[in-house]
């Protein structure tokens, strides 16, 4: 079969499109014709050696942990799936015509694999961080960096829970912003002002790494009250940094719900063959990607 790999850390130029071995699905584990594959930055951050404590890795190694596709191998002591099933959900080495699952769902009616790619990581880490932020219904939630693939999903599953969301976007994606529910600022000198025009926030996420952390904590009035899942500085100023994964298996079946539901939707920005891998990850690493970009098999 065909993959994407790498064989040493560095910049896009690394990825190469390589015949490989087809992996095999282990107990536990489904394998899928892989028809997308989610592009996170997590995939490029792992592509640098960026985060390799949290992600070690042996070289070469393939790239990606969201895909979408069909069964076509399942695990010894699996159960409740089969053999040509629509799925998505993580993995490894999802940038490949094969690739094996460890957690996934059904694919709800009316989503193309292109589309179910996008929400595995980006559902599993909106749940875990609107939960740890601790936000509830009738409260407002400020989220810096909120037109990308995280803030999409944080912005519908809080309209979902009754929540006010104040979100920073570039000046493109205002309406964008608004048409998932939330208020809407640019961010840039003097967003704190237009933030503060907006409303009171109750408690804020730090989407973007933009070094925003101290006025996150001014707006809301205790370090406690924000998370960030992109500034590895954020606790020094006593704000919590979240990097570990909560449940998938959980997080897909809540997507499933709010999908069907019609609640959430993740747009797909732009789809690529599996030999523009670096393409993908340059525009990814750009910085603004709304919803989210996938990799098509
Ligand atoms: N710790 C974890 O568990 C975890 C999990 C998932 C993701 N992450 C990290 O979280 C970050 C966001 O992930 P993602 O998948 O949502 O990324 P993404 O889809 O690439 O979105 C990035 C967004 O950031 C916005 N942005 C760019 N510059 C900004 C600025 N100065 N201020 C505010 N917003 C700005 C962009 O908005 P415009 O286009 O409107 O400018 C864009 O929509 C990434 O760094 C990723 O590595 C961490």
């Amino acid at each position: 079969m065909r993959k994407v790999s790498f064989a040493e850390f560095g910049g896009p130029d690394v990825l190469r499109l390589v015949d490989a071995e087809e992996p095999h699905a282990g107990p536990g584990r489904i394998r899928i014709a892989v028809r997308a594959a989610g592009v996170n930055p997590v995939d490029w951050r792992i592509r640098e050696g960026q985060i390799l404590k949290a992600h070690p890795i042996e070289l070469p190694s393939g790239v990606g942990l969201d895909a979408s596709g069909v069964v076509d191998e399942i695990g010894e002591g699996v159960e409740g799936v089969e053999v040509g099933d629509h799925v998505f959900g993580e993995g490894s080495s999802t940038y490949a015509e094969f690739a094996v699952l460890s957690a996934w769902a059904r694919m709800p009616e009316g989503l193309t694999f292109e589309e179910a790619a996008g929400y595995p990581s980006v559902v599993e880490t909106a749940l875990r961080i609107i939960r740890e932020v601790g936000v509830r219904s009738g409260q407002t939630l400020l989220v810096s960096g909120a037109s990308g693939g995280v803030g999409s999903a944080v912005l519908q599953i809080a309209r979902d829970r009754g929540i006010t969301v104040i979100g920073t976007a570039g000046a493109a994606n205002q309406d964008y912003l608004r048409s998932l529910g939330a208020l809407a600022t640019t961010y840039g000198e003097g967003w704190v002002e237009r933030v503060r025009r907006l409303g009171r926030v109750d408690a804020a996420l730090d989407l973007a790494g933009s070094g925003v952390i101290p006025e996150l904590v001014e707006l809301t009035g205790d370090p406690q009250k924000v998370v960030s899942i992109a500034d590895l500085g954020a606790p020094e100023f006593g704000v919590r940094f979240s990097g570990v994964a909560g449940s998938v298996p959980e997080a897909l079946a809540e997507a499933v719900g709010l999908i069907s539901r019609g609640r959430l939707h993740i747009p797909v920005e732009k789809s690529y063959p599996l030999a523009e891998a670096a393409a993908a990850h340059i525009d990814s690493q750009a910085g603004h990607t709304r919803g989210r970009r996938v990799m098509v098999v």
